[in-house]
């Protein structure tokens, strides 16, 4: 195990260079760090599955990957949602090569096992003949993942049997998903099916943009500028709230307003005939936080991020929900799942115009993602070579992760939880997450240590 070994000595001094607001380049790029994620941080993390809408009646199924695992995710007859390795435990086969669908029960291509709703091994062809009455079918059910749970219709699932409840994982983020997700009577829906596409980056470039980078949007974004879609003033995306959760999270509640203008329509510009329901669905601080937001934009760790953005002029308003999920396909490439949701409770006519808006701004094909995805893929590029990859921290290729360190200081009038910073313009989320990295990366120094003569 020489890697471990290696990144036993690597670690101890990225610490401190990460307290100093700096962070090497090879860490997003390296084969062996992206090994030592699989196993430190996506096999003992939460990651999203799919919403409970997407599964709306006994037999429903959906198939997903955690990173290399495939899923099969079913609502059984009872109506509970069961999540298995999308894996024939006869010879490994991919069981079910559809994305989605419904069906009573799930027969393997190769020698045809069938398996019920629950994952019970229920059919096998020629049974009795060829394997003999002591054949136990009950030992070779689906296997289950070992644990799936949800918040707010999300579905998360863990590879990691004692890990940490999601409700305790996702901690104080919750009261954030709340006003996102549970704001209005039924929640939210998925509309249409999750876009997926492939880009040349790394799981954590896709991670920070969302969690904690606001700051990109007037250069990256700068035709919308001219375009007269954006205003001009390059702080509007930083004025709000960047907010410090636990557990690697964070979020930035962007009110879009200079200190002293005009506010923004309140609660996102939806339309008022709601707002009823949000009195009914969040608290009193909830209500003030949500009634200033322009956006919410943010990230659960270690790779699901949303955006709830505003789109259109006053009077056509339209806010949406945007989740993505990075899914790693190595060091250097992701595969982007994105969904839309709306507010079950918005009429037909809104929730089309939003869809319009998604699929004209954050879709796969929309103005703002391809300016994203192709500034992601010039890191990799730049990434590559012999100065950006050494391991000698004392070389030049640490990164500025600077931003508000030490000179920016928590809001504490701020009503929600966590950390609240009085500005969106920071890098407090980014240097929070890297430390979080840091900490489930180097979990197992000291066993590792005892193996370090290995090689
Ligand atoms: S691999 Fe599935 S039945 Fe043989
Ligand atoms: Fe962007």
């Amino acid at each position: 195990m020489l890697k471990h070994s290696v990144d036993n000595r690597i670690f101890q001094g990225l610490r401190e260079k990460m307290e100093q607001g700096l962070l090497p380049q090879w860490i997003f790029t390296d084969p062996h760090i992206y090994e030592l994620e699989l196993e430190r941080i996506f096999a003992r993390t939460w990651q999203f599955l799919a919403h409970e809408s997407e599964l709306p009646e006994p037999g429903s199924y959906v198939t997903r990957w955690m990173v290399d695992d495939p899923v099969l995710l079913v609502r059984t007859n009872s109506g509970e949602i069961k999540a298995f390795l999308n894996s024939c435990p006869h010879r490994g086969t991919l069981l079910c090569t559809a994305d989605f669908g419904k069906k009573k029960a799930f027969t393997c291509p190769y020698h045809g096992w069938t398996f019920n709703l629950d994952g019970d091994l229920i059919g096998v062809v020629a049974g009795d003949k060829v394997y003999g009455e002591e054949m136990k079918k009950d030992e070779w059910g689906l296997r289950p993942i070992p644990r799936v749970e949800r918040y707010q219709g999300m579905i998360f699932g863990n590879l990691d049997p004692a890990a940490m409840p999601l409700d305790d994982y996702l901690g104080d983020m919750k009261w954030y998903m709340d006003i996102i997700l549970g704001r209005s009577d039924g929640g939210m829906e998925v509309r249409g099916l999750p876009q997926r596409w492939v880009v040349h980056a790394n799981w954590k470039v896709g991670l920070e943009n969302f969690a904690g980078d606001p700051y990109h949007v007037q250069t990256t974004h700068r035709s919308t500028v001219e375009l007269g879609i954006s205003p001009q003033d390059p702080l509007y995306a930083g004025y709000g709230h960047q907010v410090v959760l636990q557990n690697g999270h964070g979020i930035n509640v962007i009110t879009a307003t200079a200190p002293g203008k005009p506010q923004r329509p309140p609660y996102q510009g939806l339309p008022q005939e709601m707002w009823p329901m949000f009195e009914r669905n969040l608290n009193a601080d909830q209500l003030k936080v949500f009634a200033k937001t322009t956006v919410f934009v943010g990230s659960i760790y270690p790779n699901l991020s949303f955006n709830s953005p505003v789109h259109g002029s006053e009077g056509h308003l339209h806010n949406y929900l945007n989740v993505r999920l990075w899914r790693p396909l190595g060091p250097e490439k992701i595969e982007i799942w994105s969904w839309f949701l709306i507010d079950k409770a918005a009429s037909e006519a809104y929730k089309e115009a939003a869809y319009k808006g998604y699929v004209g701004s954050f879709g796969p094909s929309g103005t703002l993602e391809q300016d994203d995805t192709e500034i992601w893929a010039r890191i990799v590029h730049a990434s590559k070579g012999h100065m950006a990859r050494s391991k000698d921290l004392s070389y030049n290729n640490l990164l500025n992760y600077l931003m508000g360190l030490e000179r920016v200081l928590p809001d504490e009038t701020f009503p929600g939880p966590g950390v609240a910073y009085p500005t969106c313009y920071l890098d407090a989320i980014h240097r929070a997450t890297h430390e979080y990295w840091l900490e489930l990366m180097s979990k197992e120094e000291e066993s590792a240590g005892e193996n370090g003569c290995e090689s």
